[in-house]
C-alpha cells in the first residue's frame, strides 16, 4: 500500500491547521457562514439538512486496517457511532460538531487521511477498481496510476476553480468495477505491443443530464498519461460553461462542442504539457508503483476450504454470492455486504469498522476496500480462513449473502440527510430488501441491480441501475420514476424510463411486480434480469408495472 512522503504528511497538516484556524474565527464570529462557506467546502465539510456533514476520501478505495479503526475511532468520538460509505469510495460523517472538526482532520491526518478536493469545483476524489491488485482478470493494478493522479490533481494551481466539479475513475480490468463510464474521465488500462496504456473515455456522468463517456483516445501510453489527462484539464477550464451550473460538466462541452473538436484541442494542447512534465511524472510513477507491491501470498492458502464448503448450506450460500476469483492460488476476494436486510445500505457501525479491521490485520494482510457498492472487500483472503471469517462476521451481523442481489442496493442518503434530496431513499431501500427477504426469492433472482437516487443529481447511480429508482417531488408528494435497463459495466447503458411513476406507498410493490415479470418471462435461471430485459426489451415490464394501461389498451 501507498504510505505518505515527508511532502504528503507535511501538506496535509498544514492544510488542517489552516481550517482549526478558520473554524476558530467561524466560533468566534469573525467570518460569517457565507464567508466560511468556500473555506468548509475546500475541506470537504457540507452543510446538511440537520447538521454538518464532513465526507472523507478514500483514494482509490483503500483502506489499511489502522485507517479503518480510526474512522471507527472518529465514528465514536465525535459522531452518532457510525459512518455512510458513499458511492465514490469516500466515506461520510453526517452528525460532527463544528468545533470538533479541526480535532476530526488531526486524527485522520495521524493515519495519513484527509477530506481535501471532497467538494467544490476541482478534481475530486480518485476512484477505482476495488478489486485491484486481486482480481484475476487485471491487466494492471490501476492504484499507481490512481495515486499518481491524486498526487498530481491535489492542489493543482490550475484546476481549484473549474467550471464545474471534475471526477475521475481508473480500472485495470476488462470487467468495469469502477463505472468509469460514468466519470468526467473514465480510464480503462489496457495494453498494446507490450506496452501498458490507458483508454480514455471523457464527458460520462450522471445527474440532470446522464451520459455515457466516448473513447477520446483508444491508447495513451503510460508515458503521456498525466500531460495528457492536464491537457484535457486544461482545455475543459477553458471551454466550460461557468454561465450556467447545469451546462457546467464536461460532458455538456463534450456535447455542445463536439468530440472531434475536443480531440483536436487536447491533442494541439498536449505537447506543451507533456514538455513541462519533463519525466518528473514517470519518476513518480515507478516509486509509486513499488509500493503497491503485492503482500507475500501464502502458498498454502487453500487448506480445508473444500470440505467446509461441501459440508455446511450457508457457508456455501456465504462464498458463492460474496467472493469473486483472485489471481493468487487458494486466495479469493471476499465482499462484505453492508446491505443486511433493512439497515441503510452503505452505513457501518463503529464496531463493525473494527471487527473489519481485524479481520482484515489477521487474516487478509492488512487490506480492505471500500467499493462504489457501499460494500467493504477483504481483497486478500486465503481460502482456509473463510470459515472463521464467516463466523466472526455472522456475530457482527455482517454475514448477508447478497452481494450482486436484489437486496444488495445501492442508495444515496436522500431525504433522511440531504439538503437537496426530493424524496426518500434509504427507507425505499430498507424495505425493498425486507420485502425480499421475507418472499425468500432472492437468490433464485440471481443478479439484479437496484439502485436508488433521492432527486435528479443521480449520486445513487440510478440511470445505471438495471432497476433505477428516482425520487422527486411531485406538487409536495413524493413520486418515483423507475428505469429499466441501466448498466454501470465495460458497455455502460444509461436505463429507460419505464411509465409514469410510483406514490411511496406503491414503489416497493412496483418493483415487486417487476421482479415476477422478469421471473415468468425469462428463458431459464441463467438468465439474468438485464438479459431477460435486453431480449424482450421494457414491454412486458411496462405491462406489468402498469396493468391498468394494458386493460385500457384490450378495452380501446
Ligand atoms: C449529501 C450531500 C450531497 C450533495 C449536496 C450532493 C450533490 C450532488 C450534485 C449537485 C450532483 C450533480 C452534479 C452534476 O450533475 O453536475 C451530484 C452527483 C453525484 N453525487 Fe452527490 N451529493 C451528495 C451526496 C452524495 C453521496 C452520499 C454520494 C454517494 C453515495 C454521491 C455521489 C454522487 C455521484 C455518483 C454523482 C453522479 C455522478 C456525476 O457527478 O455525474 N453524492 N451530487
Ligand atoms: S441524489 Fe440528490 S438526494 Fe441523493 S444525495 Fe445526491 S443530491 Fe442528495
Amino acid at each position: 500500500m501507498y504510505r505518505y512522503s515527508q511532502f504528503d504528511r507535511a501538506f496535509v497538516r498544514s492544510r488542517a491547521a489552516q481550517f482549526r484556524a478558520q473554524v476558530a474565527r467561524r466560533l468566534d464570529g469573525s467570518l460569517t457562514e457565507d464567508e466560511f462557506k468556500p473555506l468548509r467546502l475546500m475541506n470537504g465539510l457540507y452543510l446538511q439538512l440537520h447538521a454538518y456533514m464532513l465526507r472523507v476520501a478514500i483514494p482509490y478505495g483503500t483502506l489499511s486496517a489502522d485507517q479503518m479503526r480510526q474512522l471507527a475511532m472518529i465514528a465514536e468520538r465525535w459522531d452518532k457511532g457510525y459512518g455512510h460509505f458513499t458511492t465514490r469510495q469516500n466515506i461520510q460523517f453526517n452528525w460532527p460538531k463544528l468545533a470538533d472538526v479541526p480535532d476530526i482532520l488531526d486524527a485522520l491526518a495521524d493515519v495519513e487521511m484527509h477530506a481535501i478536493q471532497t467538494s467544490g469545483n476541482t478534481i475530486r476524489n480518485v476512484t477505482a477498481d476495488p478489486f485491484a491488485g486481486a482480481a484475476a482478470d487485471e491487466v494492471a493494478d490501476p492504484r499507481p496510476v490512481a495515486e499518481l493522479i491524486r498526487q498530481w490533481s491535489t492542489d493543482h494551481p490550475e484546476f481549484q476553480f473549474l467550471p464545474r466539479k471534475f471526477k475521475l475513475a481508473v480500472t485495470g480490468s476488462p470487467e468495469d468495477r469502477a463505472v468509469t463510464a460514468a466519470h468526467d474521465i473514465g480510464l480503462r488500462l489496457v495494453q498494446q505491443g507490450g506496452d501498458l496504456g490507458a483508454r480514455v473515455l471523457v464527458g460520462g456522468g450522471l445527474g440532470r443530464t446522464p451520459m455515457i463517456g466516448k473513447v477520446l483516445r483508444d491508447f495513451v501510453p503510460l508515458a503521456d498519461l498525466l500531460p495528457y489527462l492536464e491537457a484535457i484539464v486544461a482545455i475543459y477550464n477553458l471551454l466550460g460553461r461557468r454561465d450556467n451550473k447545469y451546462k457546467a460538466r464536461i460532458k455538456i462541452t463534450v456535447h455542445e462542442h463536439g468530440l472531434e473538436e475536443i480531440r483536436d484541442l487536447v491533442e494541439a494542447e498536449f505537447p506543451a504539457r507533456k514538455a513541462l512534465f519533463n519525466g518528473i511524472d514517470q519518476q513518480m510513477l515507478a516509486a509509486i508503483t513499488a509500493q503497491f507491491a503485492p503482500p507475500a501470498f501464502d502458498p498454502e492458502a487453500e487448506g480445508n476450504f473444500r470440505a467446509w464448503y461441501h459440508a455446511d448450506p450457508a457457508f456455501r450460500a456465504f462464498v458463492d454470492t460474496n467472493t469473486a476469483p483472485h489471481r493468487a492460488p487458494g486466495y479469493t476476494i471476499l465482499t462484505v455486504s453492508l446491505k443486511a436486510p433493512g439497515e441503510t445500505p452503505g452505513d457501518a457501525t463503529a464496531d463493525q469498522m473494527r471487527v473489519l479491521a481485524d479481520l482484515a490485520e489477521r487474516y487478509g494482510h492488512g487490506e480492505l476496500r471500500i467499493s462504489h457498492e457501499q460494500n467493504v472487500i477483504l481483497p486478500h483472503v486465503p481460502r482456509r480462513h473463510l470459515r472463521a471469517i464467516h463466523a466472526a462476521l455472522s456475530d457482527a451481523g455482517l454475514a448477508s449473502a447478497n452481494v450482486g442481489l436484489v437486496s444488495d442496493i445501492i442508495a444515496c442518503p436522500g431525504m433522511d440527510y440531504c439538503s437537496l434530496a426530493t424524496a426518500r431513499s434509504i427507507p425505499v431501500a430498507q424495505q425493498i430488501a425486507t420485502r425480499f427477504e421475507e418472499l425468500k426469492l432472492e437468490h433464485d433472482i440471481g443478479p439484479l441491480k437496484i439502485k436508488i437516487s433521492g432527486c435528479i443529481n443521480a449520486c445513487g447511480h440510478h440511470h445505471v441501475g438495471h432497476i433505477g429508482i428516482l425520487g422527486l417531488d411531485r406538487a409536495g408528494v413524493e413520486n418515483y420514476q423507475i428505469t429499466l435497463g441501466g448498466d454501470g459495466g465495460p458497455d455502460a447503458v444509461i436505463g429507460e424510463r419505464a411509465g409514469p411513476g410510483f406514490a411511496y406507498d406503491e414503489i416497493v410493490d412496483a418493483v415487486e411486480r417487476l421482479v415476477h415479470a422478469y421471473l415468468a418471462h425469462r428463458d431459464g435461471p441463467s438468465e439474468a434480469f438485464l438479459d431477460t430485459y435486453r431480449r424482450l426489451g421494457a414491454a412486458p415490464f411496462k405491462a406489468a408495472l402498469h396493468p391498468e394501461d394494458k386493460g385500457r389498451a384490450n378495452a380501446a
